[in-house]
């Protein structure tokens, strides 16, 4: 165990093989960090003192200046000794619920497009998450993914995550062509979760996406205080990617209250509207985009023309748009 001293902050314990973000959000610190992968460089603190080892160190969220500087990324370094850092803690990253580390078993497996399956995997004791919250899978080789929940909370500690297989991917070609009984699960992690509100919901998920959207979207259906309605659009390369709005419906459990608005970029199918899907919700919205809530899932290009349209265009405060970013 080591210890972890922040300059004017407070301190954590670090078990053997936690890296310094994990740790720190298991002690309750608001440690700033998103993607949890190495990929958005949100964790970049300053090592004052004391050495750490790399899980990743060609990470692209790292650039080489950051290096020069004695900056490291706490979502990939662990510590090999006492260190002490110097990082401005944030009340909001404290996590509401801590993220825990426990073996899961595999309960079943069912596909959902040509390349998207759904896992499911159950584990001692309660599931405990907010709706769209994700997890770090790993095998047992130690190889280690970030996966959204695409189910809420429950008494009997199932976990489902929705996966695109990623050709030649390191985790995902081994998920789907020979799923481990057993893995191990840490979580949650993640700050673009549900949230109470009075607008109705806009969920947009492009291509893997799709897990958190329908975790938030059931979380909606779940809750009998909620009656907020939800615009899902799904965005995908062709029609071969897009579940449809049987399935949506029927997964979520909204029923009437949920729209289903189909977007396909390389096809043009009659009834499908074509085009990215950020061009699709601008031109369903016209002037209505202040009446609603927005939550966005999917790869890091995606993301970035929904930020710009919703955020940086249509002027909509940053509390009100929630982004996933899937690096
Ligand atoms: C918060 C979050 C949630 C996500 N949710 C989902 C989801 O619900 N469904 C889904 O299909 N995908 C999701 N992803 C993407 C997922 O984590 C993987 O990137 C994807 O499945 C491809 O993994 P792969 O190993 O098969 O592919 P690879 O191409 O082998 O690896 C892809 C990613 O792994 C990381 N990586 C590469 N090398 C290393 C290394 N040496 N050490 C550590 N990391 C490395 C990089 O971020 C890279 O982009 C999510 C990602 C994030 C960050
Ligand atoms: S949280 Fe560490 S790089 Fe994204």
């Amino acid at each position: 165990m080591n210890r972890i001293e922040i300059v004017d902050g407070a301190g954590f314990s670090c078990a053997e093989g936690d890296t310094l973000l994990r740790a720190g959000l298991r002690a309750g610190l608001g440690l700033p960090y998103e993607c949890n992968a190495g990929g958005c460089g949100t964790c970049k603190v300053e090592l004052i003192e004391g050495a750490v080892e790399s899980r990743w160190p060609e990470a692209p969220g790292l650039s080489d200046r950051d290096r020069r500087k004695g900056r490291v990324l706490a979502c990939q370094s662990l510590p090999t000794g006492d260190c002490r850092l110097r990082l401005r803690l944030d009340p909001a990253c404290i996590p509401e619920i801590r993220p825990e580390r426990r073996k899961a078993r595999l309960t079943g497996m069912a596909d959902i497009t040509r390349d998207i399956r759904e896992f499911r995997f159950a584990a001692e004791g309660p599931a405990r998450f907010r709706p769209g919250q994700y997890a770090m899978l790993s095998l047992p080789d130690g190889t280690e993914r970030a996966y959204s929940l695409s189910n809420i909370a429950n008494a009997d500690g199932a976990s489902h995550f929705q996966i695109r297989r990623v050709p030649d991917g390191r985790m995902t070609e081994r998920l789907f062509d020979a799923a481990p009984t057993e893995i191990m699960l840490d979580g949650p992690y993640g700050l673009a979760h549900l949230q109470p509100g009075a607008r109705d919901v806009v969920c947009i998920a492009g291509g893997s996406g799709l897990a958190p959207m329908v975790s938030i979207a059931r979380g909606i259906a779940a809750d009998p205080a909620d009656a907020r309605r939800v615009h899902f659009f799904h965005g995908g390369r062709t029609s071969a990617d897009l579940p449809g709005e049987g399935w949506a419906r029927t997964l979520t459990g909204l029923g009437d209250r949920l729209a289903y608005h189909a977007a396909v970029s390389d096809e043009s199918v009659p009834g499908l509207a074509q085009g990215f899907v950020h061009e699709v919700l601008a031109a369903w919205m016209g002037d209505r985009f202040d009446n609603y809530d927005y939550y966005c899932a999917g790869p890091p290009p995606m993301i970035q023309a929904l930020e710009t349209l919703l955020v940086a265009t249509k002027g909509l405060p940053a509390g009100r748009v929630r982004f996933d970013r899937f690096f």
